[in-house]
């Protein structure tokens, strides 16, 4: 049955993305993803370069797909790229594009504290993408991710970056929860999704088995490493982040991180049944590194 599966995969050179070409290729599924630049193609791929994913290059080759895991979004914006283009507009585009394809199940990565009362900019464009995706009428599983984790999501680059410069910043009091999720986790629930009908037309929460702090996670990812913590006021965090594009953490990173969010993974472990790895043992064990 795998053997036979067409998956479409948009922003193919971001992180869950690459993870996820990799695993499904070696799962035999025939790939079709597209990245708005060249990039290496796995085993059963084909590639898509597209800057604007424009329906005429694009609907022709998707047409029929078993689905389409839409992995575009942005959580920092800038003068040449907000959330409204790119979370919300891109993918009602996408959205549009899979329904005249006829493609038979979309899965969208939104963001973990998303709600219907949320007044950060960055969750109401994931908010937006989330009911467009839900009002198409197309089958479909949204995931809410806390923080994704693996050798190559951006945080372990940064804190990779950061030891070997002796000096890593942390906001305020470092004591925000959060509740990672193993990339490899991520990869395998996402292909359940598709194959599963239990996911069927439900948005879960993307977290991990546990709940730890911040401070905690960048003590056990630099283990007994002498490396400089360098805890920074909060308001001094938030005008840096305001003022300075190159400053380690944007305005939202800082709100996702004093938000405190924390979700149902109970629920993803009873629908998945799947066991999950303890992000703890695999930060002890020098396995991100
Ligand atoms: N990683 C996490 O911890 C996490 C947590 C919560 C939510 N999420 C969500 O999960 C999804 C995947 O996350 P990720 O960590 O893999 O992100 P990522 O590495 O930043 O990849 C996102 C991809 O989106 C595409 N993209 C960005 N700007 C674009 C633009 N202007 N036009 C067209 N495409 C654009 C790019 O694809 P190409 O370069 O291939 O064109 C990029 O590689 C995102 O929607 C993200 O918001 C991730």
């Amino acid at each position: 049955m795998d053997k036979s599966l067409q998956i479409v995969i948009t922003g193919a050179s971001g992180f869950v993305a690459k993870n996820l070409r990799k695993f499904l290729s070696e799962k035999n599924v025939q790939l079709i993803s597209i990245s708005r630049k060249n990039f290496k193609s796995f085993k059963n791929e084909t590639k898509i370069i597209s800057k604007n994913y424009d329906q005429k290059s694009i609907l022709p080759k998707i047409k029929n797909s078993d689905a389409i895991i839409h992995l575009i979004g942005i959580g920092k914006e800038s003068v040449k790229t907000d959330y409204e283009s790119i979370n919300v507009q891109l993918t009602q585009k996408i959205v549009n594009l899979s329904k005249k394809a006829k493609i038979k199940k979309f899965v969208y990565t939104s963001g973990l504290g998303v709600s219907d009362v949320t007044s950060i900019g960055y969750f109401i464009s994931k908010l937006k993408a989330e009911k467009s995706v839900i009002d198409s009428k197309l089958n479909y599983t949204i995931f809410r991710p806390s923080y994704i984790v693996g050798k190559d999501d951006l945080f372990t680059k940064y804190l990779k970056k950061s030891i070997k410069k002796n000096k890593i910043v942390i906001p305020g009091s470092g004591e925000f929860s959060i509740q990672p999720i193993y990339i490899e986790d991520v990869t395998k629930l996402i292909f359940q999704s598709i194959i599963d009908k239990k996911f069927n037309n439900k948005t879960l929460d993307l977290v991990g088995p546990e709940i730890i702090s911040f401070e905690k996670y960048i003590q056990l990812f630099i283990q007994n490493k002498k490396i400089k913590l360098h805890h920074i006021d909060i308001e001094d965090a938030y005008h840096l982040a305001i003022n300075d594009s190159k400053f380690d953490y944007g305005v939202d990173d800082l709100n996702i991180l004093v938000g405190n969010f924390v979700g149902d993974h109970k629920k993803l472990r009873n629908l998945s049944q799947m066991n999950f790895k303890s992000v703890k043992e695999l930060l002890k064990t020098g396995a991100l590194l």
